[in-house]
């Protein structure tokens, strides 16, 4: 059933309550709370297998079964379609390279401004400077672009949307250090614009540590530790996070 507006007194762009989840029978989620103010980048950390894609997936209404409460600027959506989500402005970045690889990079841009239309172009230009190597490939295949130009590319093109929310799930995963920090530096720039909120799913937690304000760490499907970014501290880290 979908429920009409609902109005949350809170604060916050994305608001979760007791949100569990399962692709099956087995619960994945067992009961998150979590909180996206406005204008913050969020990290979420924890070991693999914990369950932060399966979060994400929730957020963007990708997952087979969810209940609890999810609210995006105070309206309910857990029961909202993925397309529905896109639209109020969540986008979202999968683990792995988002990105059609048979299709040209300007191909790619084109097919996100198909969606995004006119406030999309007015951004191609941002994108390009954020990520200038984009416009240096513009005409060549996706696929034959390297991981972390991959990256670029599928960052950039959910930027098209014009998002509140950018989910970014591992965007330095398999990828050489001096395009991670090329990544981070966007991450700084697009925060220090105002206007958009990140949740950042990553696994260097020094990357974590200076790109986010507020953190959450999970751990077999709860959190287990929030804080702001000062306090993700070695012992925090050595608790929960250390394999
Ligand atoms: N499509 C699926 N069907 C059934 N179970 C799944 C599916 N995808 C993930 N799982 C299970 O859900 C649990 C959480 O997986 P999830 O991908 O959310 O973890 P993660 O924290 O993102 O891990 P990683 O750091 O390795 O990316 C794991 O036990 C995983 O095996
Ligand atoms: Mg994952």
């Amino acid at each position: 059933m979908i429920l009409e507006k609902e109005v949350t007194k809170s604060e916050a762009l994305l608001n979760i309550k007791g949100l569990k989840s399962s692709y099956d029978e087995s619960l994945i989620l067992r009961g998150i709370d979590m909180e996206v103010p406005k204008d913050t980048v969020v990290a979420l950390l924890g070991r693999n297998g914990v369950g932060k894609t399966s979060l994400l997936k929730s957020i963007m209404g990708l997952m087979p079964k969810t209940e609890g409460v999810i609210t995006f600027e105070g309206e309910l959506i857990i029961d909202r379609r993925a397309d529905y989500r896109a639209r109020l402005g969540l986008g979202y970045v999968p683990q792995g390279r988002d990105i059609f690889p048979n299709l040209t990079v300007k191909e790619n841009l084109e097919v996100s401004l198909s969606i995004a239309g006119k406030p999309g172009e007015e951004r191609l230009e941002e994108v390009y400077e954020l990520f200038p190597v984009i416009k240096e490939m513009l005409n060549r295949k996706g696929g034959v672009l390297s991981g972390g130009q991959q990256q670029q590319l599928a960052i950039g093109r959910a930027l098209l949307s014009n998002p509140k929310l950018l989910i970014l799930d591992e965007p330095t995963e398999g990828i050489q250090p001096s395009i991670i920090d090329q990544i981070e530096d966007a991450i700084h720039l697009l925060k220090g614009q105002g206007g958009l909120s990140i949740i950042l799913v990553e696994q260097y937690l020094d990357f974590a540590k200076a790109a986010c304000d507020d953190f959450y760490i999970l751990d077999r499907g709860s959190v287990v530790q929030t804080g702001k970014s000062e306090e993700l501290t070695t012992e925090v880290i050595t608790q929960h996070l250390t394999v």
